[in-house]
This record gives structure tokens, sequence and C-alpha cells, in this order.
């Protein structure tokens, strides 16, 4: 494979056709969306490289041997609850490369292949061939499985697994950090603001996106489109320019972020930056029948009306109003993805505020007032780049002002995203 290139403007993979012009990821090539190299160096060098991929939340699995199936990139895997604590193992037998388990959710003891009934542990160890020692067929012994057959070597790949505060992280490298120095300071107390006691699991929602997984982190890293795409977010007052902000990239790599919105204490006229420029997500004269939805029981010291923090590369962590989600993003091919928002409450949560969190599931998910536009922009991005893979982007919102901090119309967390990427897939 050719040596990486690396020029005064930029960097440049020789061997693949990707060039980004700029080394601080304000331009990007279209080709990273759509490229089949691209994907399966993601596959590679990030998903099964050093960082920790979000699968699941422990109490989705909350009694002994309680199974999910899911995936760490697109390689099938499947996360248990054991005596020990928990496990996660590529979903694929080690007879013949058979799905083991093909139950999204469960229990059980011990997982048998359905092709030649192989039978593992929970933790993914062998535990039973059938025919191993042979079969006695009247005075003739049919031979089994060869002498030098040890099960030992034949159990399931395992991954390693973390577990922050009910979230649960697999990662298939020895080299990735604990899971507190992979979060990193600027986002763990975000992490701990929404898991600071026992949560539930309310449920989730699935859709599928004709785009690349990318164009996701993208947007969850875009304060900007949040308050021009939605209608819904600026005309009820949910998030606007104006309000106090925060845009926060990790130190680290700058692959986590997060941004904030809070209302002022008192009120201010938020509106007109919207009315004075004739911006039309902010609609005069809309109503709901039942405002109700609207609503927000404080729950938390800051009582911000979003918080959306993707935590590289498998996870967005969501609180609007007062709905909890954990997103988990899967990628499906250059050109497609599958989005789970895992809706939860807390243990504690009264009668009055169970109700409203799961109204305010409607905010989000594949029908939300606020986020089915989110999904449709990525697939017009999708659509409008399958060709030119050389063409780039141009992300210049906040570039005369990096380390801004405090801004809802930046793009700063997203060049940050770019350039970290970068440095990731060695381009
Ligand atoms: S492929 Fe699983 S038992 Fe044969
Ligand atoms: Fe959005």
């Amino acid at each position: 494979m050719a040596e990486t290139l690396t020029t005064d403007s930029g960097t440049h993979a020789a061997d693949r056709d990707v060039f980004f012009p700029q080394p601080d990821g304000s331009r990007v090539p279209y080709a990273v969306f759509s490229s089949q190299e691209v994907y399966d160096r993601e596959q590679e060098r990030i998903y099964r490289g050093p960082h920790w991929s979000f699968v699941a939340l422990a109490c989705e699995i909350p009694n002994l041997n309680d199974f999910k199936s899911t995936f760490v990139g697109d390689t099938p895997v499947v996360v248990t609850r054991t005596a020990d604590g928990f496990a996660c193992w590529v979903n694929r037998c080690a007879h013949r490369g058979a799905i083991v388990c093909r139950e999204k959710h469960g229990n059980a003891a011990s997982h048998t292949c359905v092709y030649h009934q192989w039978n593992y542990s929970c933790e993914g160890d062998l535990q039973g061939v059938p025919f191993r020692r042979g079969q006695k067929q009247g005075d003739i012994m049919l031979v089994g499985m060869a002498k030098a057959f040890d099960p030992a070597q034949h159990g399931l790949r395992k991954l390693r697994v973390a577990e922050y505060k009910g979230l649960l992280f697999a990662t298939f490298s020895d080299d990735t950090p604990d899971i507190e120095d992979y979060l990193g300071p600027q986002m763990l107390p975000w992490v701990d603001r929404l898991f600071h006691k026992p949560i539930v699991y309310l449920g989730c929602t699935r859709q599928y996106s004709k785009s690349n997984w990318k164009l996701y982190f993208e947007n969850v890293k875009d304060p900007y489109h949040a308050s021009l795409l939605h209608l819904f977010h600026t005309t009820f007052n949910i998030f606007r320019v104006g309000m106090s902000a925060r845009s926060i990239p990790d130190a680290t790599h700058g692959l986590h972020s997060l941004i904030t919105v809070t209302k002022p204490s008192v009120e201010t006229n938020t509106a007109s930056a919207y009315t004075d420029q004739k911006i039309r997500s902010m609609q005069d004269g809309f109503a709901l029948e039942d405002p109700y939805v609207l609503g927000q029981i404080p729950e938390y010291e800051e009582n911000c009306t979003n918080q959306i923090q993707p935590i590289f590369p498998q996870l967005v962590i969501q609180q609007i109003h007062n709905t909890l989600v954990a997103r988990q993003l899967l990628p499906k091919g250059p050109s497609n993805f599958e989005l789970v928002f895992h809706f939860f409450g807390y243990e504690d949560d009264t009668p009055e505020l169970r109700e409203l969190r799961l109204l305010q599931a409607n905010l989000v998910g594949p029908a939300g007032y606020i986020s089915m536009e989110d999904t449709e922009a990525t697939e017009l991005v999708q659509r409008g780049t399958a060709r030119d893979g050389d063409k780039t982007s141009f992300m210049g919102m906040g570039l005369d002002a990096p380390d801004q901090t405090n801004s809802n119309i930046t793009e700063n967390l997203i060049r940050r995203f770019w350039a970290g990427y970068q440095r990731t897939m060695g381009y």
C-alpha cells in the first residue's frame, strides 16, 4: 500500500481518491460519503480500532443471561449480562460462520447455532459440539471431530466491554483507553448530568436513512442548522439563536462534542433574529391545541432545553425538554445507516414526569416533530454528492473564532470532527 503523502495545504492519501484540501476540517471531499474503500477503511480503523462503540443501555438487559443483538460498525455482535458483569461477542459461529443468535432480545443461559447445533455459553465459550466423539453404528464406530480439536480454541470472538453509569460500550482493540479517559474531561460532566442516577428503559424507535453515517454525525454537531431547518424548534421557542449556548469539542481528538441550549432567565426577544431577517423557520400564528407537549418539568441544576452530545462513533446522548435518549448510529454500507432511539427515564420518575417523557418522545425519532427533518437533510446531501467525489463542502461558520464555545451559529464542532477523522483514518 502506498504511503500517505502530506502537502503544505492538506493531506492526500495517495492510494485512494480522498483529498482534504484543508487540515482544519473546513472542506470535506464528497467521496467520504459514498466510497466503498473509505467505508471499508472505517470498519478497520474506527470500529475495530481503538474506540469504544456504544452497544446497549445496561437496563435493556437487566437480568442474568439477558442478551441483545446489535452491531459494532457493521459486525454483528451480542451483548449479554453474565454472572461477572457483561460480555460481548461477535455473532458468528466458530464452526462455519453462521449467525448464532437470531433474536434481537431475550434471555438464554447458552446460545446454540441452528446450522450444526454448536453450543456456546453466554460468555461466548464453546460448550458442546454434536457427535464430537463420533457415533457407534452397529459394529462400526463413525469417527467424530479431529482428535486435535480443542473447544477452548473455538469460542466466539470476544470484545472488551466497559460500563459507564449504565451505558455499555465494546471494543475490538486492546489499545482503547479506559472509558473515562476515552470520554474525556470535557464530556464526562455532561454524561454524568443525564446518567447521575439509575435509569429505566422505556423502548425504542428505529429508522433507516439512505445516507452516510457521517452525515448524521455532522448533523448532531451542527447547532447552525437546528434553529433553521426545524420549524418546530424555532416557532415554539425550543432552540433559537439568542438563547445561551455551549458548543464544546472534546480536547483529545475532537470526535465527541456537546451542544446545549438554555433559555435566558429573563425573556428576551429571540424571535426578532428570525423575523428581522425574514427566516422561514420562524412561523408566526401557529399554536398547538394542546401545548402540554412543550412543557418542561425542571429536573437538573441547569434547565437546558437541549443537550445533544455525540460520543464517537456510535452514540448520541440527548435531552430535549424531558425526553431522554441514547441514539445508536449503525453504518450499513457507504450510503445507508440505521438510527435507533433508545428512550429512557429514571427509576424514581413521578408518574407525571414519566407521562411527559413518553409524550415528548414524539419530538424525536423517525416521525418526530423536530427530528424528522434531519435524516431528510442527510439524504439530500447524499443525493447531491453521489458524483464528483473530489469536490468539497465549505464550512466557514465561526471559522475566524475557532475557540468560541458559546455560540449556536458555528461549524466549529464539525470542523474539529473532520480534523480528528483525518487523523484517525490517516488521510
Ligand atoms: S455453522 Fe454453526 S454449528 Fe455449523
Ligand atoms: Fe436537527
